[in-house]
């Protein structure tokens, strides 16, 4: 940071974004800070990962005699009970557990937000060392104030977001944030704990030149997909072969493509109908930062944003990325 130049912290810009509408309580700063606390302390678990078999090293018991828990498990556990104290939190979905989860405290009932959250996204890249993070979703509810939360508050389409982010744990934990006034990224100062205003007004490059998927599956894609990985691949009229680059955690491959610009695809194929990500807490979470960013998603047919879900774990072929590039993917496979 240049010297002399302002540090706004996260609380201080989503304040003053609550403040450019008069109805506004308030309440979406209080989630974000929520979600940002609850991320700083899996922050602190994940940097610690390596270590666990050294400290748990006799048996599945850490040296204060706690169970040994596996990341995303903890992850969980940590999202769920630091939103359950939140005043404006009524209930969450997780990736991890079958059902929502309505809290029923008198305070809850009155809250008008739910929030949806994948705790911990490429867990399976947690043994290396690589990337990995938390996605979270917040949405009004459309059950009345003061009553328990129902599934309907979570089957709301991606349209009706309120906001949408993630936090990436990689080399620096950076908290990545939109609404319909735009997206922003945040940096965890680790010296005050504070997550700083560091990629103001992100905008996802019109064009790029990386395309991210797990291109071992091409032989189970439909011909058109296949016809596509082929043009990325090759020297054309209008560019050069393009660079592929996927690293197996969505937070990460999605954190480059809206920041270099490319496209991030998890197609539907010959074992699969309907892809792998899940629309509640990974699909629709990323398409709404990129459309709000100036990016484009897409199912195949539709904005991924304009899918009206029909269940809480519901998983969908999904297309993100840049403008130009996904408009070239879907002339392939429509
Ligand atoms: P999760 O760790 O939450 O289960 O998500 C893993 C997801 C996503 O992060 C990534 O894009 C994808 O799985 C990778 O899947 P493949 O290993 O099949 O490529
Ligand atoms: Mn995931
Ligand atoms: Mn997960």
């Amino acid at each position: 940071m240049k010297p002399g130049k302002k540090i706004i912290t996260l609380d201080e810009f989503t304040i003053e974004q609550t403040r450019l509408f008069s109805k506004a309580t308030g309440g979406l700063s209080t989630l974000l800070r929520d979600i940002g606390l609850a991320s700083k302390v899996i922050n602190e678990k994940v940097n610690k990962a390596g270590l666990v078999d050294i400290i748990g090293a006799q048996g599945t018991e850490n040296v204060q005699g706690e169970q040994q828990m596996k990341l995303d498990v903890y992850a969980d556990d940590i999202m769920i009970r630091v939103l359950k104290t939140s005043v404006d939190c009524a209930g969450i979905a997780s990736e991890e557990n079958d059902d929502f989860i309505a809290y029923e405290d008198e305070y809850s009932c009155n809250a008008k937000y739910v929030v949806l959250f994948d705790p911990l996204d490429g867990s399976s890249n947690i043994d290396v060392n690589a990337s990995i993070g938390t996605i979270f979703s917040i949405y009004r509810r459309v059950s009345p104030v003061g009553t328990p939360v129902v599934e309907a508050d979570f089957l709301q389409s991606g349209r009706k977001l309120m906001a949408a982010g993630y936090v990436i744990y990689g080399s620096s934990t950076m908290m990545v944030y939109g609404t319909k006034l735009g997206v922003n990224g945040f940096t965890l100062d680790s010296s005050i704990g504070e997550f700083c205003l560091s990629h103001k007004d992100m905008q996802v490059p019109k064009d790029g030149k990386i395309y991210s998927v797990n291109q071992g599956n091409t032989a189970k894609y439909e011909q058109g997909l296949k016809d596509y990985l082929t043009y990325c691949m090759e020297d054309n009229e209008d560019k050069k072969a393009l660079t592929h680059r996927y690293i197996g955690s969505m937070v990460a491959d999605m954190h480059r493509t809206l920041i270099k610009g490319g496209i991030f695809f998890y197609p539907a194929d010959r074992n699969n109908a309907t892809g792998k990500l899940r629309l509640q807490y990974e699909c629709n979470p990323m398409a709404f930062l990129a459309e709000m960013a100036g990016g484009k998603s897409s199912d195949g047919e539709k904005s991924i944003l304009d899918i009206e879900p029909t269940e809480l774990h519901q998983r969908v072929p999904v297309f993100i990325g840049s403008e130009n590039m996904m408009d070239k993917a879907l002339s392939f496979i429509s």
